[in-house]
This record gives C-alpha cells, structure tokens and sequence, in this order.
C-alpha cells in the first residue's frame, strides 16, 4: 500500500484529552493532509449504534466505519485522529503516533470537560497503564510506533514539527 501513494497515511492515536484532534487540526494546516476525526466521521455517517448505559457512549459499528473508511485510506494522506487502534486494517498506516499526558494534566484536562466519576477514572486508569500505546504496538510494527509527550503548548508544536519532518522525508523515500 506504501508504493502508490502521493502521501502518507497517519494514525495519531491515545487516551481521550491527550490532544489528537489538537495536533490533528494543527498538523492538517501544515501539511496537505486530511484530517479525519474518527469519532466525527462515526457520528455523520450513522456508524453508531445502541447507547452503553456503563460506559456513557455509544457502541461503534466497526465494519460500516471501515468501509466507508477503506477507499479514502487506500488515497492516502490522511491523518486519522482516534482513541482505539486495534480494528484498523494494519496496512492503512505508514507511522502511528501515540500521545501521551501527565496524569495531573490530563485529569484536569477531562475535568474541564465536564467528565465525572467512572468515565474520568477509567481515562486517567487507561493513560497510566499505557493501555493505546500497547494495543499500538501489539496491532503494527513496533518500528512504526512513536510515543509524543504532549503536556504543553510549546510540545504540540515540538511534534508537529517533528511529523512535518518525518512527512518530508517519507516523500523523499517514496518518490
Ligand atoms: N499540548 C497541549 N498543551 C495544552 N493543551 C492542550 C494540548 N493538547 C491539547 N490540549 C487541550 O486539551 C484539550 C483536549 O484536547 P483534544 O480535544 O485535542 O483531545 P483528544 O485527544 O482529541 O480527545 P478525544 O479522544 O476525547 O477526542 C483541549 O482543550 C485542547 O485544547
Ligand atoms: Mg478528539
């Protein structure tokens, strides 16, 4: 899938409020990328199904998502923003990044946000056990697994500029 490609295809992943659509929006600005926020992409196009009373959300229909998703990975340069990796076809991606937060930041990040009792502690549980950044590595090539630290203003725009880097030389390398 790497050889016909004009662009790459990047999955920018991690616990909800790590700032995937942050550096998402910002990095499709940069760059001739398309953002694609999954979640967004999910609710327009009727890929939600029953509500989970536990969880507050709503259950995902993955095949629809995935099929509506395929032709505009097999494009390519997309940049696709979402909390879960492991139901992605391996192939669409040419690099993953994982962005990780300080439990105290990002506690107060989701906090603002209006998130309370079992949904905020499961996100902050879910950013200490590192729980995307294995199911990233268990899904793709480790060699194609980054982790971004992404607490401050000043570190969303260190990775942007290290992607836009990393975007340049792919070109190069797949010309
Ligand atoms: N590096 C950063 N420094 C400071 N604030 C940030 C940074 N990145 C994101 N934020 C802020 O944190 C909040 C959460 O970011 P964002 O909505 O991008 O997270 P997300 O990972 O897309 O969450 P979700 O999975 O729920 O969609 C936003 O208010 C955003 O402006
Ligand atoms: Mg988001």
């Amino acid at each position: 899938m790497t050889t016909n490609k004009k662009d790459p295809n990047i999955l920018i992943t991690g616990t909800p409020g790590v700032g995937k659509s942050e550096l998402s929006r910002l990095l499709s600005e940069r760059t001739n990328l398309i953002w694609l926020d999954v979640s967004k992409l999910a609710v327009d196009n009727k890929c939600l199904e029953s509500y989970d009373q536990n969880y507050q959300c709503q259950i995902l229909n993955e095949d629809k998502l995935l099929d509506l998703m395929e032709p505009m990975m097999c494009e390519g340069g997309k940049i696709v923003d979402y909390h879960g990796v492991d139901f992605f076809p391996e192939r669409w991606f040419d690099i993953v990044f994982v962005l990780r937060t300080n439990n105290t930041i990002l506690y107060d990040r989701l906090d603002s946000r209006g998130y309370t009792g079992k949904k905020l502690e499961d996100n902050i549980d879910c950013e200490i056990f590192q729980t995307i950044l294995e199911e990233a590595k268990e899904s793709y090539k480790e060699e194609i697994v980054y982790e971004l630290q992404n607490d401050t203003l000043e570190q969303i725009n260190d990775n942007i500029n290290r992607i836009c880097e990393w975007i340049e030389q792919w070109k190069i390398d797949n010309q």
